[in-house]
């Protein structure tokens, strides 16, 4: 749930719980590495030990639309993961995907827009607009998690690549390499992964092209070097390891409506009242709480009501599931 903060408290005062908690990741991974250095071990060794990675990222600042929930840890976030790329069990991104190399990058622009061509990484992402975004994180299979992204708003990518008036929708495409990615050897998904949003939904505030987590690098499995994160959307709609933008007139079809249509819509909005065709979407399990923790009511767009249900006002939830 969204947080308010009251009015008479000047932001700059408060320290939220998310953020207090991320700060103390930061400190207990900056502690490991000083810790190193005074026994001259190379700087960072333990807290790579610890499986903590990635390159620093510069001048991120803290967004106002972030949660004051609590975040999961770096190890909850980091080694239970849905990437079918590199195998379909929970722990199989994190042992696959250690030694895909995600650099260097380069996304094509294509279809209805005045700005197509192949984008170096660099080009596409202006390290100057990075933002700590903290986002609960609610999957499809109704489990979820708070999750620290850090990346900069799809708007003002899409901005630079001048959609026409013929743009209604984006299409996103994953890398298609079998050699780099060994689970696309198998039909597992009909390759490369897809997935697609309304012009809308794509140009809305919320909606982030993350580029790290915990203030540094994305790590591989969670999908460097950038995916998408809608956060009023199951978690399957956040495309990882994006190559290729389309802006299309048509609605595209995602791999997981292509792969099972009467499970998987096009809008997997979260939404409590609309189940799943095999579980309820009533109720999620908080990960990093034991397997037996409580599960928490789910709440209607993953508590983003307020600024995303009108985009949808006058469709039957039901059906444009
Ligand atoms: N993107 C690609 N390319 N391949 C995938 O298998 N899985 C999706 C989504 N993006 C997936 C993907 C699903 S089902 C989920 S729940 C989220 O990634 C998981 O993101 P996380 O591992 O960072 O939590």
């Amino acid at each position: 749930m969204l947080i308010k903060r009251p009015a008479d408290i000047e932001p700059s005062e408060i320290t939220s719980e998310s953020v207090y908690q991320r700060r103390r990741t930061l400190l207990k991974m900056s502690g490991l590495a000083t810790a190193g250095a005074i026994a001259g071990i190379p700087l960072l060794s333990l807290a790579e030990q610890e499986g903590i990675s990635g390159r620093e990222l510069q001048g991120v600042i803290e967004s106002p639309l972030s949660t004051a929930e609590p975040a999961n840890s770096w190890q909850d976030i980091t080694t239970y993961n849905n990437y079918y790329e590199f195998g379909t069990g929970k722990a199989d991104p994190a042992r696959n995907a250690r030694d895909f190399e995600p650099r260097p990058w380069s996304v094509v622009v294509k279809g209805e827009c005045d700005k197509p061509g192949r984008y170096d990484f660099e080009d596409l992402v202006d390290n100057q607009q990075l933002e700590e975004r903290v986002y609960r994180f609610r999957c499809v299979e109704a489990w979820s998690m708070v999750i620290p992204w850090v990346g900069i708003p799809l708007a003002s990518i899409i901005g630079r690549l001048q959609p026409n008036s013929n743009a209604k929708f984006l299409r996103f495409r994953t890398l298609h390499d079998p050699e780099r990615m060994p689970g696309q050897r198998r039909r597992t998904l009909d390759w490369p992964y897809t997935e697609g949003l309304t012009m809308a939904e794509a140009m809305h505030p919320l909606t982030l092209m993350a580029v790290g987590l915990y203030g540094r690098e994305l790590p591989n499995q969670n999908g460097a070097p950038m995916r998408l994160v809608v956060p009023w959307k199951y978690g399957f709609k956040s495309i990882k390891a994006i190559a290729e933008i389309e802006f299309t007139r048509r609605r595209p079809r995602s791999s997981w409506e292509q792969a099972i249509p009467s499970e998987y819509g096009f809008y997997a909005n979260v939404n409590p009242e609309v189940d799943h065709p095999r579980w309820s979407q009533a109720r999620e399990r908080p990960i990093g709480f034991g397997l037996f923790a409580r599960k928490k009511p789910t709440l209607m767009f993953n508590g983003y009501a307020d600024q995303v249900a009108s985009l949808y006002s006058g469709l039957d939830l039901r059906k444009n599931f």
